[in-house]
């Protein structure tokens, strides 16, 4: 899992959280920038958060275990994804271990999670985006329904986060499924 420096980290901190509680494995990599966004959102450490991981490793790291595709690995997660690290992807420019990490599960044909945030979006972003679906990842936007009706803002993290576990076929109770207006 890796958090980029995108305004959203809150949907990387929960999302940890929870893998925390079903006691999946999880490595983490926390980006230069998702440092600085981290500290101004949820006025936390870089080592705060990573205390909620198994492994966390620096994005300078290249020992890391899955630089190479030999190491197995269930699936990957961007959360919050910069638009950076997503043209990093979408081009294969792997210069650092998140872009490594990401290039490796691509090429290895595994499950590839992405959680971009920017607004606007400009057609480089949606490029990109059209780009690395076609490539199979799946793009997650942080871009919360309303049809489970919301009451807090931990209401709308947790829907973010539900999709993507359901993206990793994961079980969870994050948020309420629709079922009909009627099945409320
Ligand atoms: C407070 C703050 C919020 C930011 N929010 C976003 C954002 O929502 N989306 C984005 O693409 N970049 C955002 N950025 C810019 C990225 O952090 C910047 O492009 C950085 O180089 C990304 O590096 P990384 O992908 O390695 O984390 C933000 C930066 C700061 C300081």
């Amino acid at each position: 899992m890796a958090i980029t420096g995108a305004s959203g980290v809150i949907y990387g901190k929960r999302l940890l959280e929870v893998l925390r509680e079903k006691k999946v494995e999880t490595h983490v990599i926390v980006s230069k920038a998702a440092e600085k966004v981290v500290e101004h959102e949820l006025k936390l450490t870089k080592k705060d958060l990573e205390k909620f991981a198994t492994y966390a490793y620096d994005t300078d790291d290249l020992n890391a275990p899955f630089m190479s595709g030999s190491f197995k690995i269930d699936g990957m997660v961007i959360v919050p994804c910069t638009m950076k690290t997503l043209a990093g992807i979408a081009c294969g420019y792997a210069d650092n271990l998140i872009l490594r990490a990401a290039d490796v599960t691509i090429k290895e044909r595994r499950k590839l999670v992405i959680v971009p945030r920017e607004a606007p979006l400009s057609m480089i972003h949606l490029r990109n985006m059209l780009t690395v679906a076609e490539l199979g990842v799946s793009v997650v936007p942080a871009m919360p329904a309303y049809y489970h009706k919301p009451m807090r803002i931990d209401d709308l993290v947790d829907f973010v986060v539900g999709k993507v576990l359901d993206c990793l076929s994961i079980e969870h109770t994050l948020y309420r499924r629709w079922h009909g207006a009627s099945g409320e």
